[in-house]
């Protein structure tokens, strides 16, 4: 009787202690992911403002579609255009294009197929398709094997 009681106790209390960390776990990540919300937002706004990319921006869909309508697709090119103002210098959290270990990691850990459906999709600050609205999935797949090191 005794040891069956102990053992109660003892799973209660791991329990208690498990249901704790999982409650204090949870309210952390929720206000890091509310303070990388406000972060994020800010950034990507002064993008769209600033940058000639943003596929709201009045003279950017005239660009994109001249570029379409050249026919020609280029991924250094496009990347320049469309993922570089996030990518090159990490903002808000973009994995850098010449950080190989971050990619590295990312590959190991997703794998390609998810990494390209996610730049389709867009996740967390990454719009969907970078904001290459002219760009088409197997366009996007190109970019994200330049992007992650992938290429050539
Ligand atoms: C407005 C900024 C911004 C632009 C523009 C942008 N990205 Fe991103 N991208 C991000 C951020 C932020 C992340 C990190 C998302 C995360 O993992 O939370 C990211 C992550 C990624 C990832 C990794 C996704 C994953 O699942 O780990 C790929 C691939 C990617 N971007 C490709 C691109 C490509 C290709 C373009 C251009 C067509 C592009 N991005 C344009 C901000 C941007």
């Amino acid at each position: 009787m005794a040891v069956f009681n102990s053992n109660i106790v003892i799973r209660v209390a791991r329990l208690s202690v498990l249901a704790l960390s999982v409650v204090f776990m949870g309210s952390l990540a929720a206000q890091t992911s509310e303070e990388l919300i406000a972060e994020r937002i800010k950034p990507v706004g002064e993008v769209c403002v600033a940058g000639e990319s943003c596929a709201r921006g009045g003279a950017a869909p005239m660009a994109a579609a001249g570029a379409a309508a050249s026919g020609e697709f280029n991924v250094e090119q496009t990347y320049q255009q469309n993922c570089n103002v996030c990518h090159a210098s990490g903002m808000a959290g973009a994995p850098k294009l010449d950080d190989a270990a971050e990619w590295q990691a990312r590959l190991a850990d997703k794998g390609m197929e998810t990494l390209v459906a996610n730049a389709i999709n867009g996740i967390n600050a990454m719009p969907a398709k970078g904001m290459c609205m002219t760009c088409s999935d197997e366009n996007i797949a190109e970019l994200v094997e330049y992007i992650s090191g992938q290429g050539q």
